[in-house]
């Protein structure tokens, strides 16, 4: 049972029973996950006081410039999780391939890898607006003691054992699922503990706010158009509040608490919109569902699709479920 204010280290230990593995193994990982949020949260906290802010001087696989926090969050990252030998492999926004981790003995007998988006929000760092990191784990699918493939990475959001995002806040919070609802950490500064603060957080089923970069309107494709149109009348409930950080993880974990829609469409510029299948939308994904809301590409649920490749993007429409159907609604009405 879940108890409020329990720390992390005993929510991990008490839970441990329910992830269907038992091994051990997962829990492990999500405590090496804690530690290198507490060395990232370190680092994006003090990046006004220090000169790491600006570019590396590097442009990742996507064609963006890298920020020096980028950098450091995945170094923290791989470093935490390949010292403590649980993974086979690491699959990372900033990487243009995939990390093989031989693991004890060079055996490659460990069983998960791990995806992710080291510091999501990066440009707003600058501006010192709220940022996150966001994990998504699997077990592998090759056989033990052989070197993890491409395989083991593209595998269908629905295979998830586990997911889950930092956001570098007012607060900073660990939110989590290992398929049995969703957990909201928050991190005590002071003494560098995390306690649970949000247990079994749900989406509501309907919301108020919409979250969208407008700016892109008239790319959008019609069926988005008019469920935005559709956010703004006047009715019952309606219009709607717009609110967009820019940041995903902040957006959606705003709108998990009070309430509504994310979405990232596709445009007349980006056929398949911006943000990465297997970094963001899979493991937003899973702990929207998981939370009782609603995620797809507009059509298709996210978790159900096969990814082809490691760095591909996904339109993404996430968050409480009545208002998710309705955009669909609006997306299928104009085909
Ligand atoms: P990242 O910083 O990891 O590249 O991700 C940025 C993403 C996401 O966090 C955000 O919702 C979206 O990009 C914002 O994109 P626009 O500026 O195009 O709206
Ligand atoms: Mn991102
Ligand atoms: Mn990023």
């Amino acid at each position: 049972m879940a108890r409020k204010n329990q720390t992390l280290g005993e929510f991990i230990i008490e839970n441990q029973s329910e992830f269907k593995y038992s091994s051990g193994e997962l829990s492990r990982l999500i405590n090496a996950i804690r530690l290198a949020a507490k060395v990232v949260n370190h680092q994006v906290n003090k990046a006004g006081l220090v000169d790491i802010l600006g570019g590396a001087g590097d442009t990742n696989i996507q064609g963006e410039d890298q920020q020096k926090l980028d950098v450091i969050a995945n170094d923290a990252f791989i470093k935490t999780l390949i010292n403590r030998e649980i993974v086979c492999g690491i699959g990372s926004e900033e990487n243009d391939d995939f990390i093989t981790v031989e693991g004890h003995n060079d055996d490659h007998q460990n069983k998960y890898v791990i995806l992710m988006d080291p510091l999501d929000g990066s440009s707003n760092i600058d501006v010192n607006v709220s940022v996150g990191t966001i994990f998504s784990i699997y077990r592998r699918i090759t056989p033990s003691g052989t070197p993890v493939t491409i395989e083991d990475f593209l595998q269908p959001g629905r295979n998830q054992v586990a997911a889950g995002y930092i956001i570098y806040g007012t607060s900073t919070m660990l939110v989590y699922t290992t398929g049995h609802g969703v957990n909201g950490f928050t991190l005590n500064p002071a003494i560098g503990t995390f306690y649970l603060s949000h247990p079994n957080m749900m989406f509501p089923e309907e919301g108020t706010i919409y979250s969208v970069n407008e700016g892109n309107y008239t790319h959008f494709p019609q069926g988005v158009k008019n469920y935005i149109k559709y956010c703004q009348e006047e009715s019952e409930n309606r219009p709607y509040t717009s609110r967009y950080i820019g940041s995903l993880v902040s957006d959606i974990h705003r709108n998990m608490i009070k309430g509504g829609i994310y979405m990232y469409p596709k445009s007349s510029v980006n056929s398949n919109g911006k943000l990465r299948l297997l970094y963001e939308c899979n493991p937003m994904a899973f702990i929207t569902e998981q939370a009782g809301g609603k995620a797809s590409d507009g059509y298709t649920p996210i978790l159900d699709l096969q990814p082809t490749e490691l760095h591909q993007r996904a339109p993404f429409f996430c968050g409480s479920k009545k208002m998710v159907e309705k955009a669909e609604d609006f997306m299928a009405k104009s085909l």
